[in-house]
């Protein structure tokens, strides 16, 4: 994340709304040589000006600072195409129905992109009586652990927190075609079809 906004994202939001700079600044109050200034990088919009900048942009003030602009289409069509969000500094993890702006201590999450299971990191699945056990061969110390699996359809989410020094293991009822994904914290985010 941008700590602030950036004279870049200003310009290509304006260019994008097909403004130019003197009908930006004649929305916000401010001269068209101002604008200049900010697109130029030889200053930056007072804060005071965030909110109104971001209207005249069309967008969020978060994502006028994230310097991203979000839109999501049909987001309850297909929870397949679901998003988790990682946070590197506390672990937290963040399921999102689309794309999202957001953080988590202080830092913007990037989303996670899974690989497909490799080596190791193998998942198994055996029935037993009407649910399923799913095993994720894998580490589990402290350093280097398996923390969280997910079973994803197309219209639900099971979610299932592990810990390090317990087993990367559970039962669930995996009811349709989806996707297994589990994180491991050194390797990133896997998925395996079911
Ligand atoms: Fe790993």
């Amino acid at each position: 994340m941008n700590t602030y906004v950036t004279g870049n994202t200003i310009r290509q939001l304006r260019e994008g709304r097909k403004l130019t700079q003197a009908e930006l600044a004649e929305r916000i109050g401010v001269s068209s040589k101002t604008i200049s200034k900010w697109e130029t990088a030889k200053g930056l919009p007072d804060i005071s000006l965030l909110q109104p900048l971001a209207q005249a942009l069309g967008i969020s003030v978060i994502e006028l600072m994230n310097g991203e602009q979000i839109t999501n289409r049909n987001i309850s069509a297909n929870m397949l195409r679901c998003q988790f969000y990682g946070c590197p500094l506390c672990g937290n993890v963040i399921h999102g129905m689309g794309n999202a702006v957001i953080s988590c201590c202080g830092v913007t999450l990037p989303v996670l992109e899974a690989e497909e299971a490799d080596e190791a990191h193998m998942l198994s699945i055996e029935n037993v009586e009407d649910e399923q056990f799913i095993t994720i061969h894998h580490p589990m110390t402290k350093q280097h652990f398996i923390s969280f699996g997910a079973f994803v359809t197309s219209d639900r989410i099971q979610m299932v927190k592990f810990y390090p020094e317990g087993n990367a293991e559970t039962r669930m009822q995996l009811r349709g075609r989806g996707y297994f994904y589990y994180y491991c914290n050194r390797h990133g985010l896997f998925r395996k079809k079911v």
